[in-house]
C-alpha cells in the first residue's frame, strides 16, 4: 500500500486538506472548510475548520507525515498557560499601519531593512505586536509566547499545551519582522522594541526536520515544519531558482526562489526566506484580479468577452495606457493614487483597446513589482501564472509580451497544501532535497518574437504614463 501523506493550507478564507501519495504526489482524498470573514479571528475557528476538513478527508490515521501551510504574519498571542490572549490580528488587518510607520521612524527604513529583510509595513507581525502594546496594554503585558497561523496549528496538532513545544519555519518566520532571513537568528531586541518585552518565539526548524509527532486520532504521524502560504505555493509548483510566480488574486504577489537574500529599503520587495533552505523576495500589488472585475463593469461584459476584446487590440494598445492603481498602490508606495488612462486619441476609444489596456496595466504593474527584485539580486527565467485572474486567456496570451518570458500555466490545483503535502513527505524520507512530483496538465505560453519586440515599447509607454496619477481628491 502507498505510504500517505497530508497538505494543510490554512488560508485566509478557508482550509483545505489533501492527502496524497508520498512517492508521486497523487491526491488521493481532500477535505475542507471554511474560515468566518473578519480581520480579526480567534484561532479556535482554524481548529475546528481544520478537524472539519480533516473529517471530509477521511482523517489522518492512515498518513504517515503531515505538514501545516498557512497564511502568513498573523499575530497569535498566547499566556503562560498557552491560552490564546485575544483574536489573532490577520495579515490583511491595516489598523497597524500606524505602528509600522512609528516602527521605520525609530530605525530608519536602511536598518530594518538590513536586520530583518523587509522594512515593516502593516501586514508585519512585529507591527501588529507594537499595535497591541500601543492599544491593548494590559493584553500586552500578559503575552508570554508570540506565533503565526500555521505554528498555533502544528502546536494543536501536536496536542502540545508548554510554550516551549512550538516550533515554526524559516519562510514563515522570515515575514514576522523579528527574524533574519541574513543570519538564521531572532532579533529579540526588535520584539521587545516594539512589545516592551522579551516573550518565548517558536523554534524555527530546518526545512525537512520535524516538529514532533501528531495527537490526533490514532495516528502516528511525524509533523513537518510548515511555512507560509507563498513559500508552500512555491512547494507545490516545484519551483527552483530562476522561476517567478506571478498570482493574480484580489492582490498580486510576485514571488521568486533566489539564492540571494534580497534587503530592498525602498520597501518595495519583501526579502522572506522560502521552504527548500533558499530564498523568496517578493512584492505585493494591490491591483489584480479587481483592475479585470473593474474593466469587465465599465465595459458592460462578462469576463470570457472582456478577454476576446482586449485580444483584438494590438500589443502596446497603439499608445493607450491604463495605470492600474484603483486601490492606491502598495509596490511602489502610492497608498493614495488613483488609476489613469493615457494615449486617448479617436483611434484608440474603442472598448477593445480599453480592454487591453486594462490587461496590460495590471501585468505591467507586477512586472514593475518583477523589476523591483530583479534589482535585489532575483533571477527570473519563466513565469508560473496562477490564481483566480490566470484563468483569463487574455492574461494568459499577453504576460509573456510584459514580462518577455515565456510563461507557465500550472493545472488548476490547491498549490499550498500540495507544497504542504511534499514537505511532510520530504520530512519522511529523511533526504537532502524534496521528493520530485511531476506537475501534469501545465500550458505553455512562449513568448514569440513579436511579443519580445514589443516588451521594451511596453515597458517604456507604461513607465512614462505612470507617475502621471492623482491622489484621492
Ligand atoms: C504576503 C502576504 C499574503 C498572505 C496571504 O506578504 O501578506 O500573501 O500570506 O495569506
Amino acid at each position: 500500500m502507498a505510504t500517505l501523506v497530508a497538505g494543510i493550507d490554512s488560508s485566509t478564507q478557508s482550509c483545505k486538506v489533501l492527502i496524497c501519495d508520498a512517492e508521486t504526489g497523487a491526491i488521493v482524498r481532500e477535505g475542507r472548510a471554511k474560515h468566518p470573514d473578519g480581520t480579526q479571528v480567534d484561532p479556535a475557528h482554524w481548529w475546528s475548520a481544520l478537524q472539519e476538513a480533516i473529517d471530509a478527508a477521511g482523517g489522518l490515521d492512515d498518513v504517515a507525515a503531515v505538514s501545516v501551510g498557512g497564511q502568513q504574519h498573523g499575530m497569535v498571542v498566547l499566556d503562560s498557560a498557552g491560552e490564546v490572549i485575544r483574536p489573532a490580528m490577520l495579515w490583511n488587518d491595516t489598523s497597524s499601519a500606524d505602528a509600522a510607520a512609528t516602527l521605520v521612524e525609530e530605525l530608519g527604513a536602511q536598518a530594518w531593512a538590513e536586520a530583518v529583510g523587509t522594512v515593516p509595513v502593516a501586514s508585519l507581525t512585529v507591527a501588529k505586536l507594537r499595535w497591541l502594546a500601543d492599544h491593548e496594554p494590559q493584553n500586552a503585558a500578559r503575552v508570554a509566547a508570540v506565533c503565526l497561523p500555521h505554528d498555533w496549528l502544528s502546536w494543536k496538532l501536536a496536542g502540545a499545551t508548554d510554550l516551549e513545544a512550538l516550533f515554526t519555519d524559516r519562510s514563515d518566520v522570515s515575514g514576522t519582522g523579528y527574524w533574519s532571513p541574513a543570519t538564521g537568528d531572532y532579533r529579540r531586541d526588535l520584539v521587545q522594541q516594539a512589545l516592551g518585552h522579551d516573550v518565548v518565539l517558536p523554534r524555527v526548524l530546518a526545512p525537512n526536520e520535524s516538529g514532533g509527532a501528531l495527537a490526533y486520532g490514532n495516528s502516528t504521524a511525524v509533523i513537518g515544519p510548515g511555512a507560509g502560504d507563498n513559500a508552500a505555493a512555491a512547494l507545490g509548483l516545484g519551483m527552483t531558482p530562476g522561476d517567478v510566480a506571478v498570482s493574480i488574486g484580489t492582490s498580486g504577489v510576485v514571488s521568486a526562489i533566489s539564492q540571494n537574500v534580497a534587503a530592498d529599503s525602498s520597501g518595495s520587495v519583501a526579502g522572506f526566506a522560502d521552504a527548500t533552505g533558499e530564498f523568496l523576495p517578493l512584492a505585493v500589488t494591490l491591483n489584480a484580479a479587481r483592475v479585470l472585475d473593474a474593466a469587465a463593469k465599465m465595459l458592460r461584459v462578462d469576463h470570457a468577452r472582456l478577454a476576446e476584446l482586449a485580444l483584438e487590440a494590438p500589443r502596446g494598445c497603439d499608445g493607450l495606457v491604463l495605470v492600474p492603481y484603483l486601490e492606491g498602490e502598495r509596490t511602489p508606495n502610492k497608498p493614495h493614487s488613483t488609476g489613469a488612462v493615457h494615449g486617448l486619441t479617436l483611434q484608440t476609444s474603442t472598448p477593445a483597446h480599453f480592454a487591453r489596456a486594462a490587461v496590460e496595466g495590471m501585468l505591467l504593474a507586477l512586472a514593475d513589482g518583477l523589476d523591483a527584485m530583479v534589482a535585489e539580486g532575483t533571477v527570473a527565467q519563466r513565469i508560473s501564472l496562477i490564481g483566480g485572474g490566470s484563468k483569463s486567456e487574455a492574461v494568459r496570451r499577453i504576460a509573456p509580451s510584459v514580462f518577455g518570458l515565456d510563461i507557465v500555466v500550472p493545472r488548476e490545483g490547491e498549490y499550498v497544501a500540495l507544497g504542504a503535502a511534499r514537505q511532510a513527505a520530504w520530512v519522511l524520507s529523511g533526504e537532502d532535497q524534496p521528493p520530485v512530483w511531476p506537475l501534469d496538465g501545465t500550458q505553455i505560453y512562449a513568448a514569440t518574437d513579436e511579443d519580445l519586440a514589443a516588451t521594451e515599447v511596453l515597458r517604456k509607454q507604461y513607465a512614462r504614463a505612470r507617475d502621471l496619477t492623482l491622489d484621492r481628491p
